[in-house]
């Protein structure tokens, strides 16, 4: 693994990106994509950071956006407007006039009055906003509930009960063109099987749509693609090959139409680290206590969804033990492991919780006035 000596010149905690993981994972990823000339926007709200959005425009995705903020961020990075889609329950007037000024590819549209926002809005800068209809598909990704967002009773996305009155309000919006529909149905998909189901309810929907008369060039199947949070050094790629031939064989493509795909958490969790110190080892009722000098603050995800990181101790080689690893962070939940095996852990040990390159510095937040842990990378070391 990583050896300790070479972080001692930076201040914990701090998050570390592995480049060449990064580039290795973005490789596989294009190349499945290219076999089936499939399109991928990446989902900037898994991880922002300028070096890392740089590696993925280099690797020729296009970015999903989900506020006025991210949509602005794509664009001075430099990904083609073209390329930019924008999702989101609420999007503001401002960040749709942002959005329609960048000329961006496409607005994901979740419910009829955002449609006549977006086509008000356009009208008035003498522009036609071409749209996609989010669609939720009632279908459980069998995922944690606060990351489900394409069952019946999530706020996202359009429900099939609402077609009808849909379709007659794309009609009578001159300045709105739809080009497809859009899915989402959750994060940390594990179970290839809800992608089966996924496509089998795409089918059904698009079917719906072009017996309207509609013409649909693009259909988007969002993210969601799981990582292993277990055992990250097995699995430092994901299986993209297997989730593509499973789209391949179930999804209906229609003449002409691009397949879409945004991924976020598979193509940048694995290569990135929050690295932390032991501060102090204390002593509990049943259990020593590892105390770090990250916590919650730098990393949520434990605390918010009960996720597992992977922990290890870089320091040490001694025997192992069972600690409770936790935060400094003045609140019962900043705990990053219950009931864990390290080597034998004491004040000064690097401590490394994996799989964090998703979602974990972008949800970093200031709590008890605590810094952002900054950012480094694996050709600064
Ligand atoms: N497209 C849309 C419209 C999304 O809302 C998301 C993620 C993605 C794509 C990318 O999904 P991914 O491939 O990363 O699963 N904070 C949570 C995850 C929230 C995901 C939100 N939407 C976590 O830490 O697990």
């Amino acid at each position: 693994m990583i050896n300790p000596a070479a972080f001692e010149k930076w201040e914990t905690p701090f998050y570390y990106y592995d480049l060449s993981l990064l580039k290795e994972t973005l490789g596989v990823y294009t190349s499945c994509l290219n076999k089936y000339g499939y399109h991928a926007h990446y989902a900037l709200k898994a991880n922002a950071n300028d070096r890392i959005l740089e590696e993925i425009r280099l690797a020729g995705l296009g970015a999903d956006c989900v506020s006025g903020n991210e949509v602005t961020l794509a664009l001075q990075s430099g990904f083609d407007p073209q390329k930019v889609v924008f999702a989101g329950v609420g999007k503001t007037d401002k960040e749709i006039i942002t959005a329609l000024k960048g000329d961006i590819f496409s607005f994901n549209c979740e419910s009829i009055p955002e449609i006549e926002v977006i086509n008000n809005l356009a009208a008035g800068l003498g522009k036609k906003a071409r749209i996609s209809l989010r669609i939720n598909p009632d279908v459980d990704a069998h995922t944690h509930k606060y990351i489900t967002t394409g069952k019946a009773q999530n706020k996202f996305g359009i429900s099939h009960w609402m077609f009808d009155q849909v379709w007659d309000v794309v009609s009578r919006c001159t300045h709105v063109q739809l080009i497809g529909l859009h899915f989402h149905v959750g994060s940390q998909i594990t179970n290839i099987g809800v992608f089966k189901a996924l496509c089998h309810r795409v089918n059904e929907f698009q079917r719906w749509f072009v017996n309207k008369g509609a013409e649909l060039p693009v259909v988007n199947l969002g993210g969601g693609l799981g990582v292993n949070y277990h055992a990250p050094f097995e699995h430092r790629i994901v299986d993209f090959n297997s989730f593509f031939e499973l789209i391949h064989q179930n999804l209906i493509v229609l003449p002409g139409q691009e397949v879409h795909f945004e991924p976020g958490r598979a193509l940048v969790a694995q290569c990135g680290y929050l690295i932390s110190r032991v501060i102090y080892v204390k002593k509990g009722r049943g259990i020593k206590f590892a105390i770090l000098d990250a916590g919650m603050n730098d990393l949520i995800r434990p605390a918010l969804y009960s996720a597992h990181h992977h922990i290890v101790n870089l320091s040490s080689k001694g025997r192992d033990m069972r600690y409770q690893v936790v935060g400094p962070v003045c609140e019962s939940s900043d705990r990053f492991a219950k009931s864990v095996l390290l080597p034998q852990t004491q004040r000064g040990d690097f401590i490394a919780l994996c799989t964090a390159g998703a979602y974990g510095q972008v949800m970093a937040m200031r709590y008890n006035q605590r810094d952002i842990a900054p950012a480094y990378y694996s050709d600064q070391l």
